[in-house]
């Protein structure tokens, strides 16, 4: 039961932010339940999550892709669809923080911010949907955030980012829905990896999350593995446009 609703084998899976943090954790996560995985990375010498895939016994291919350089971004998925063939699952889980008070945030602060966030997940998504819309099949998984609902803290560029991935992803999912192609996202909370190093060494607003979140600790990259492959699989047939939180409770208090 669990393998045909859960499954992925056979399944080409593209994800974006696979060297680190949550990215990371998630190509793992697919490859383990039975994808093949195009690492789309901007650093190809970094193999370890490579080797770990194919530890899993699964393909693995690094699709040479910095997120920001448009004629990367625009040739990785057909590069993807040439290595193997297909592509079944995206996931777009690359993404940049960058702080500072409003007045003081730069232009290039928030191009670079909303260029990686919203508009390469755009052109991702459309390039993927130009397979998968015509094949009747496909899963496209967005990394929103708890910012796509609120406002945050010196990060104007990142809200208007992540508000515009959820309204992206709804946007897709009411085109595509009825072609078989399943467009959701996935909200995480406050999660312990390299974009909120400064939060967790910032002892005072540190424990002003921790106060506020449900479960009373930081999420792991690892929270997001049941999620992901839930919306990659056949388990998720009728879950369109939907954000899926994984966030210790955070949104519900
Ligand atoms: N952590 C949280 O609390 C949290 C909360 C809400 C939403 N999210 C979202 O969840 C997703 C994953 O976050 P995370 O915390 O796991 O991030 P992370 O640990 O900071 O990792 C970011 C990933 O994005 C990749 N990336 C950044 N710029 C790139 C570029 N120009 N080209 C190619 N790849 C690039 C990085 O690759 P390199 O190794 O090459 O730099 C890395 O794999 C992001 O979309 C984030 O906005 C996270």
């Amino acid at each position: 039961m669990s393998e045909k609703l859960f499954g992925l084998n056979g399944k080409v899976a593209a994800v974006t932010g696979g060297t680190r943090g949550i990215g990371r954790a998630v190509a793992g996560g697919l490859a383990e339940a039975g994808a093949d995985i195009a690492l789309l990375q901007r650093n190809t010498s970094q193999v370890d999550i490579k080797k770990e895939i194919e530890g899993h016994g699964r393909t693995c291919h690094i699709i040479p892709c910095d997120l920001n350089d448009k004629e990367q971004v625009k040739a990785a998925i057909p590069s993807v669809v040439e290595a193997f063939g297909r592509i079944d699952i995206l996931v777009n889980a690359a993404g940049i923080q960058r702080r500072s008070d409003a007045v003081d945030f730069s232009e290039e602060d928030w191009d670079d911010v909303l260029n990686i966030n919203l508009k390469t997940t755009w052109i991702l998504c459309q390039q993927a949907g130009r397979y998968m819309v015509p094949n009747k099949s496909g899963k496209i998984i967005n990394f929103a955030s708890l910012l796509s609902y609120q406002g945050g803290i010196r990060v104007p560029a990142y809200a208007a980012s992540k508000g515009g991935v959820s309204q992206l992803t709804k946007a897709l999912s009411n085109e595509w829905a009825k072609e078989g192609v399943n467009v959701n996202s996935v909200v995480p909370g406050y999660i312990a990896t390299d974009m909120n190093t400064a939060l967790i060494q910032d002892e005072d607003r540190n424990q002003q999350i921790l106060d506020r979140i449900p479960a009373g600790d930081w999420g792991k990259p690892e929270d997001f593995i049941g999620a992901v492959v839930f919306l990659a699989s056949d388990a998720s047939r009728y879950v369109h446009g939907h954000q899926l939180a994984v966030d210790g409770g955070w949104l519900g208090r």
